[in-house]
């Protein structure tokens, strides 16, 4: 795992849609896993500009979604889907065959994180993986006491992850549970980028880095990972020295 600090946001952010870019480049069909979030929106921004600029075409990747709210449609707008559709999938004409999704409305979770699990395999592993940090060190829906070595599952969220739903889906019956691409697949990524901005994930990204490795704070288990980049701005990485 390495470490490294840009000066803000948008040199981050710059940064982040440089490295998905370059991956593409070398490596046209390429198998992505993509964080929702605040962290890399402007990330998704530049890299459409990008590949429209340096022609990288991404018609023939595959994108394995990270996690996602269950009980709530891909159509609900603010659900992982929507929210990616939004960003990349339509801007870059990600056509829906290019797209695994989880059905969050089945009746059969088990059933969907095997059909997950197996899908990653069928394709020979994801290459690239971006995540985001929660400031409780979440990884996805990976919320902490998950154990490291567990794949695609459900996962019972946090009073904190629960809230952010409520307020992302006023009016709308949270179920309290998401689906969620395990720590085992996040140390299987072939490329693990860790994306974290503003001085709020100060204080995690210091427990996560310099901390135990503990199932405590899921961050942590990047620190096992032989090819993660962990990407801050300034702020967020101010308490590492
Ligand atoms: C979203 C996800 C979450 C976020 C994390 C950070 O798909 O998996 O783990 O990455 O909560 O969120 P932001 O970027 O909004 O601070």
């Amino acid at each position: 795992m390495k470490t490294e600090v840009y000066e803000n946001y948008i040199a981050l952010s710059e940064a982040v849609s440089d490295k998905i870019i370059e991956t593409v480049k070398e490596n046209p069909t390429a198998v992505l896993c993509l964080a929702t979030g605040k962290t890399p929106v402007l990330a998704y921004e530049l890299l459409v500009k990008k590949a429209a600029s340096r022609k990288v075409s991404f018609s023939n990747c595959m994108f394995i979604q990270l996690d996602e709210w269950i009980g709530i449609s891909p159509q609900t707008e603010g659900s992982c889907y929507d929210t990616l559709n939004r960003q990349l999938f339509k801007p870059l004409g990600i056509s829906a065959t290019q797209i695994i999704l989880f059905n969050a409305l089945t009746g059969n979770e088990d059933e969907e994180c095997m059909k997950m699990n197996e899908a990653i395999k069928n394709l020979d592993g994801i290459d690239l993986m971006l995540v985001g940090v929660g400031k409780n060190g979440h990884i996805g829906f990976n919320e902490p006491g998950t154990d490291f070595g567990i794949g695609t599952h459900v996962s019972a969220l946090q009073p904190a992850t629960i809230e952010s739903g409520l307020n992302k889906f006023p009016g709308v019956a949270i179920t309290g549970k998401g689906f969620t691409l395990g720590l085992k697949n996040v140390l299987d990524a072939k490329l693990l980028l860790v994306a974290a901005n503003g001085e709020a994930k100060a204080d995690i990204i210091q427990q996560g880095m310099k901390g135990d490795i503990t199932t405590d704070v899921p961050l942590s288990v990047v620190r096992r990972h032989a090819n993660a980049i962990v990407m801050l701005d300034e702020e967020a990485a101010s308490l590492l020295q």
